[in-house]
């Protein structure tokens, strides 16, 4: 969708639609668009109060538009930048019901003196863009894009500031919306393969260098873990790596590890067959990552950033690992594998050890690791690691900002005991219990110990079972925004 700004009288401008998101309180500033729609806003005050995410429909009568959706924020005093989201969200959607090309679009700025401008138009533009977002990807008949434009009617004063925030609100919501169509695509389309092209193509747009390495690379580096779990997959594995570099001053080095299982069947140690499809998702930790490169190279952010994604396809097969099988890793330890569906681990492992050589400033990894994780957390928070306190400030607060959430879990030298192996280094498998702690620790096995590191679990987050208001049910896209905004702190 386009996004633009402009000063004058909203109810002068034509369009197909004029929407006008409302607090509980008294609107102010409307008078003319009253008048053009014969008191229709007056008229409407009776039964529309501004209650939160309600909407009331008015016709356009003499202004430029056919309609008139007043949407409710809520009292002034309690909205925050989510309902703000999820406003735009619902006014997003009513807006394709009423076969809306052209909305235009007036923020109530002045109501909201608690927020931001630019945080306000940012997060309108994330829950519209978000909310519209279409899963059938592989529908033979695609369903054309109903809203193209928005027109955002600002006054002087406040327009420099909400055009900023429609440019930041595009760009986090389009990374967002690279997660989101990744985790979607099936299987079969998004390979390892497929995944370097997909991340060539964001290297593209977002001016990264990318570069690609096959099999035959891996082996002889002795990326043991990404050879391992790919070993019994027809799908040759790769590891992918972008990288830029600013030119502003005082930049932060920064690494973004993602897990890149383009399918995790368990391997030998086979999944049960319900809900099996879902592990299309597994590359959720890859695509949070491309989708924040994306982010970070549009909002020209002060940092040198490089993301590495091991990418494999975890399949049963005469040639896959078994539980068992000892590996070396790419950092020399020996891993006893004992759980082949244990395999996020294996591949980070070897993404981590390559993130510390350069020695940066931060290195994050997002990854859907653990079931035990969603269990404890959730669809609705990640877990968060980390061995720095300055990272997991910035990652929580991030979190409140974009609304991905994330908790801080527990991860100490008890854990790194449970996955003491009696035939090598280690082993990929810890206790029953505390199972999303003994995966960070294994992680953090091959973290060095004087870099600050930031591990966060998203196996709850990245697939929804149930629809929330600017996210159909299925794969969210979560963690884009997420480390976007971590980024844009940690180098503010
Ligand atoms: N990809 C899964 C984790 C997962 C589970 C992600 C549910 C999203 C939703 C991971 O590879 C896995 O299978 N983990 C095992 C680890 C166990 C064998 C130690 C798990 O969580 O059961
Ligand atoms: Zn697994
Ligand atoms: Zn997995």
């Amino acid at each position: 969708m386009r996004w633009t700004a402009t000063t004058g009288d909203i109810s002068k401008l034509k369009s197909d639609l004029i929407i006008i998101p409302l607090t509980s309180e008294k609107p102010k500033g409307l008078s003319a668009l009253d008048k053009a729609t014969g008191s229709g806003l007056t008229k409407a005050a009776s039964l529309f109060k501004g209650k939160l995410e309600t909407t009331h429909l008015v016709p356009g009568g003499r202004s430029g538009a056919d309609w008139v959706l007043l949407v409710g924020l809520g009292k002034g005093e309690e909205v925050s930048v989510e309902s703000i989201r999820r406003c735009a969200a619902l006014a997003a959607k009513r807006a394709k019901t009423l076969k809306a090309g052209s909305c235009t679009l007036k923020l109530p700025v002045d109501a909201l003196k608690d927020l931001d401008s630019s945080a306000i138009a940012r997060c309108w533009v994330e829950g519209a863009e978000l909310a519209l977002f279409e899963a059938g990807l592989c529908k033979s008949k695609k369903e054309k894009a109903v809203v193209k434009s928005w027109k955002l009617v600002a006054d002087k004063k406040s327009i420099a500031k909400l055009r900023a925030g429609l440019r930041e609100g595009e760009s986090y919501a389009a990374g967002s919306l690279v997660s989101r169509k990744l985790v979607t695509l099936p299987p079969n389309h998004l390979t390892p393969v497929k995944l370097a092209a997909e991340a060539r193509k964001v290297a593209k747009t977002a001016d990264l260098k990318c570069t690609v390495l096959g099999a035959a690379k891996l082996k002889q580096i002795g990326a043991g873990g990404i050879i391992g779990v790919g070993q019994g997959s027809v799908n040759e594995s790769k590891l992918i790596i972008l990288e830029s570099k600013t030119k502003r001053k005082n930049a932060k080095s920064i690494t973004l590890v993602g897990k890149g299982v383009t399918f995790d069947t368990g391997g030998i140690s086979l999944k049960p067959g319900a809900n099996m499809h879902e592990m299309k998702g597994d590359m959720g930790g890859a695509a949070a990552m491309l989708g924040a490169a994306l982010i970070v190279s549009r909002l020209k952010m002060r940092v040198n950033l490089k993301v590495i994604i091991p990418a494999v396809e975890n399949m049963p097969d005469g040639n896959a690992i078994k539980p068992g099988d000892v590996l070396k890793m790419l950092s020399g330890k020996t891993v006893e594998v004992l759980n082949t569906d244990a395999e996020g681990r294996l591949i980070l492992a070897d993404g981590l050890h390559l993130a510390c050589k350069d020695k940066p400033d931060f290195v994050i990894d997002a990854a859907t690791l653990t079931g035990a994780c969603a269990i404890a957390l959730g669809t609705q928070f990640a877990g968060t690691f980390s061995n720095s306190s300055v990272l997991a400030e910035s990652i929580d607060k991030a979190g409140c900002d974009t609304f991905e959430r994330s908790w801080p879990m527990p991860l100490t030298e008890e854990h790194h005991a449970d996955i003491v192996s009696s035939v090598a280094d280690i082993k990929n498998l810890g206790k029953r219990y505390g199972g999303a702690s003994s995966a960070a620790a294994f992680l953090e096995e091959f973290v060095d110990e004087d870099v600050n590191w930031a591990h966060i679990d998203i196996a709850g987050p990245s697939w929804l079972d149930a629809s929330l208001p600017y996210c159909a049910k299925g794969g969210s896209g979560f963690g884009a925004r997420l480390i976007a905004r971590t980024l844009q702190i940690l180098t503010d």
